[in-house]
């Protein structure tokens, strides 16, 4: 398989600054990574927040290159990687620099997290679900450190699957792509009941994936609190805030019954006359690549293959952008004005063609 030395990668150019194409130089992979041929890679909401916001402070180097999901085939390994081989196809987790983003036609990832695709999915489906089902595991299974998660049993660990029967949980953003995910996941674990926050067009998608009880996310606080206790009278010792602004995690954290933890996913925004010392409030760190979540990730990718083959999880629903790797432009400025419902954005960069 031949493999040119430049390729085309879609970056930020200058901190805060435009997208543009930029030629990179394919990376070699090194002892126990492999090279990948992208074919698809998708869009997430942080690709746009470190163009616009604070988060640009999460790039080292300018021009910086972005992407968090790929699906692709292998066309090189390295020394010693034993567990994938040139010509399998592959998804796995982009990182923030430049050698492991995803949004360039071929990236570099460490063999032990990265899965074989299924037969059932597609490269588009494959490319939907990393970054999303990483961040609802770690979330829920992690060990628990400041980034980590609530340290449930993984359904896929001996003893996880079923454990949490008749324990509720709420889940507010069933929907979004780390809700979906977090909702099969809780679907696994046995969870009863599966509450989510959502608007009502996604009701149905969202019991399929595994919710009981929707909520309208548009409820006032009040609202969604008195509905949640007229389903359960149990205590809520797991809360799921996929969402994480200010009104969703208030609301969460109220929920929350003492002893329990809520997950968000972004800076905690719980005002402080609120918070109590018997409520565990952990901002989790959605990425495998970080140290104290690898060895977790690598658990969980040795099980993924496996966990899609058999349907026990499904990848979000996804719509495939126009123009390659340029497409990821206009779908980033859907995704920042929320006009982008329970479902991935994905880009083909093979498709990336230059303008002369
Ligand atoms: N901490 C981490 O490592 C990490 C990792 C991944 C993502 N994130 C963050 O997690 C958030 C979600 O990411 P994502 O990729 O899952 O987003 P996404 O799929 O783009 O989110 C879109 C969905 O959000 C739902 N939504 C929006 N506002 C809502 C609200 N107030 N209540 C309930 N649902 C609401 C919408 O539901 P309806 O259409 O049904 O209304 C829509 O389906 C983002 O802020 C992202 O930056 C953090």
């Amino acid at each position: 398989m031949s493999i040119p030395s430049q390729q085309h990668a879609l970056a930020i150019l200058t901190k805060k600054g435009a997208w543009g194409l930029i030629p990179a130089g394919v990376e070699q992979p090194g002892p126990g990574e492999i090279l990948v041929r992208v074919e698809s890679t998708a869009l997430n909401p942080i690709d746009w927040k470190v163009q616009a916001t604070e988060y640009s402070n999460y790039m080292q180097e300018y021009p910086a290159i972005l992407g968090s999901d790929s699906a692709g085939v292998v066309v090189a390994v390295g020394e010693g990687v034993d567990n994938l081989a040139v010509g399998d196809r592959v998804f796995h987790q982009g990182f923030f620099t430049n050698r492991l983003a995803t949004f360039k036609q071929y990236a570099v990832i460490g063999a032990d997290i990265a899965a074989k695709i299924p037969d059932n999915l597609t490269f588009d489906e494959a490319a939907t679900i990393p970054l999303g089902l990483a961040t609802a595991a770690i979330g829920l299974y992690n060990e628990t450190w400041e980034r980590g998660g609530a340290n449930l049993v993984a359904p896929w660990s001996e003893g996880g699957r079923g454990k949490y029967a008749r324990q509720p949980i709420v889940v507010f953003g069933g929907s979004s792509s780390v809700g979906q995910f977090v909702l099969q996941s809780a679907k696994l674990s046995g969870f009863s009941p599966i509450i989510t926050t959502v608007s009502p067009r996604n009701n149905d998608f969202v019991k399929s994936l595994g919710a009981t009880h929707t909520i309208d996310r548009s409820l006032s606080a009040e609202e969604i609190q008195s509905t949640i206790k007229k389903i359960t009278s149990d205590p809520v010792k797991i809360v799921y805030d996929a969402i994480s602004i200010e009104s969703t995690q208030t609301v969460a954290y109220d929920v929350l019954s003492p002893g329990g933890i809520l997950i968000i996913v972004l800076n905690p925004l719980i005002p402080k006359e609120k918070l109590t010392s018997d409520k565990k409030v952990i901002n989790t760190y959605g990425t495998v690549h970080a140290e104290l979540n690898r060895k977790f990730g690598q658990g969980l990718y040795s099980n993924l293959t496996n966990l899609f083959k058999s349907g026990d999880y499904k990848p979000n629903p996804v719509e495939a952008l126009p123009g390659g790797l340029t497409g990821i432009i206009e779908g980033l400025e859907r995704l920042q004005n929320d006009k982008v419902s329970g479902r991935k954005l994905v880009a083909h960069p093979q498709e990336t063609v230059t303008l002369k």
